[in-house]
């Protein structure tokens, strides 16, 4: 991969917001000591993580949150986004832990920004229920009015893309249906908990709102027409579907009318203006036509019936989980955005980068967020209002239906006996810092 390595990272604007990003069922653990989440139930079935592993214990986070939030403070990080567990809220003391750690993250000034929904929904509710999306507006509230008087950042939901698409289209992630394009609803009623939180939000009188997309520039495989249109498929599936209600307050062409209840009136709400757009960056994806067959990618099955297939990008390196490393793509993204959505696109947030590696001596990942930092400042200088960078992740953690095997971390965890190491990343990080103060 071409870095500049050996010339300083550029200047970001005075105020941009440094920061690493976990979420609650990755790390935290203690499930005991909540109710369960569809996440659970998930994992309880054989043969969905990779490596038979739950996330009962992970990094134990809930009972080693000061340590983390040392680790943080020792990095030098301005915030730290994490995840609130809706389940844990629901149970007896639950909410006084993120009190805890609101207050532990304020003492080591690290500014909280949590996430409200990351996955984990509670066991019993469902996404293709209308009502689910009543519920999550009504559990926003309770948490405002408990940490608003100290946190000022808020994301609604993270990934509403990739919660329907893994969850309901394919069923690798929790809650497991496969209901290909029959899953839509679910999509509609997390952008439609999105809005109604924006309110709820807003009428607790909080202060910066935004959610977190995942994002990616899609290449067709070739120039042929056939490829061209499944790759449109697909950037309207995974991109616009989400982005164009939250940005313009409307569906792409086509996908209005497959969505259930009075859509239009949906849309005003998923359309509340917003204070940031967060977008979760990874790698771009190259799309063909269907091939006729099931395609194994990136540890998914793509079944043959859906209208595109999903090619390897060559000639670049991978990471540990296979992804492409193409920094230029996230420049890429982020000025088609600004293209596309013009004024309607509030200052961006990448609210999480990063990518799998083994080892504590991780050059790759230096290498990783080196190249996507510079990436995101050519960004900025195109003119796109950039205003915050957060790596996924802090430290090693439960990564879903890989289970530990694929590991994120700035910090290196040994799930054996819970000891944290810093790994070379950290430290570079940690200097990236001091120097853009
Ligand atoms: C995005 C998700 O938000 C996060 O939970 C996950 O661990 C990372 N991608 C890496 O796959």
């Amino acid at each position: 991969m071409a870095t500049d390595a050996g010339n300083p990272i550029p200047r970001f604007p005075a105020g941009f917001l440094w920061g690493v990003s976990t979420s609650a069922h990755q790390i935290e653990g203690a499930v005991e000591e909540r109710e369960p989440s569809v996440w659970d139930a998930f994992t309880d079935g054989p043969g969905r993580v990779k490596d038979g592993s739950t996330a009962a214990v992970a990094c134990d986070h809930y009972h080693r949150y000061r340590e983390d939030v040392a680790l943080l403070a020792g990095l030098g990080v301005d915030a730290y986004r994490f995840s609130i567990s809706w389940p844990r809220v629901r149970s007896t003391g639950g909410l006084d832990f993120y009190d805890r750690l609101v207050d532990e993250l304020c003492a080591a000034g690290v500014r909280p920004v949590p996430t409200l929904f990351h996955w984990d929904l509670p066991l019993g509710m469902d996404w293709l229920e209308r009502d689910t999306a009543a519920r999550f507006a009504e559990y926003v509230s309770v948490v405002a009015d408990r940490l608003g008087d100290r946190v000022q950042k808020w994301i609604t939901i993270n990934e509403p893309a990739e919660h329907t698409l893994l969850g309901h289209a394919l069923g690798a992630h929790a809650p497991g249906k496969q209901l290909l394009f029959d899953a839509l609803p679910a999509a509609h009623h997390q952008l439609l908990a999105h809005g109604l939180a924006v309110q709820a939000l807003r009428a607790s009188g909080a202060g910066d709102i935004g959610i977190a997309n995942s994002h990616g520039p899609t290449w067709p495989a070739s120039q042929e027409q056939a490829d061209v249109e499944a790759a449109d498929f697909y950037d309207l599936l995974l991109n616009r579907l989400f982005a164009d209600p939250v940005l313009r307050g409307e569906y792409p062409e086509g996908i209005g009318e497959l969505m259930p209840g009075d859509v239009a009136a949906d849309l005003k709400v998923i359309g509340e203006p917003l204070d940031f757009y967060g977008i979760n960056f990874y790698a771009p994806t190259r799309v063909g036509a269907p091939l006729g067959a099931d395609i194994e990618f990136g540890g998914l099955t793509i079944p043959a019936e859906l209208p595109f297939s999903v090619r390897e990008i060559e000639d670049v390196p991978v990471t540990g989980f296979g992804w492409p490393v193409v920094p230029e793509a996230l420049t890429e993204l982020l000025t088609g955005f600004r293209e596309r959505y013009g004024d309607r696109l509030p200052p961006v947030v990448i609210t999480e980068n990063g990518c799998s590696y083994e080892g504590i001596h991780d050059r790759a990942r230096i290498a990783y967020l080196d190249g996507h930092i510079r990436a995101l400042h050519h960004a900025v200088e195109a003119g796109v209002d950039v205003r915050g960078y957060f790596v996924w992740s802090l430290m090693d953690n439960f990564e879903w239906a890989e289970g530990y095997a694929q590991r994120f971390g700035l910090v290196h965890v040994d799930f054996r006996t819970q000891k944290r190491t810093p790994k070379d990343s950290y430290g570079w990080y940690r200097e990236l810092l001091r120097a853009q103060r």
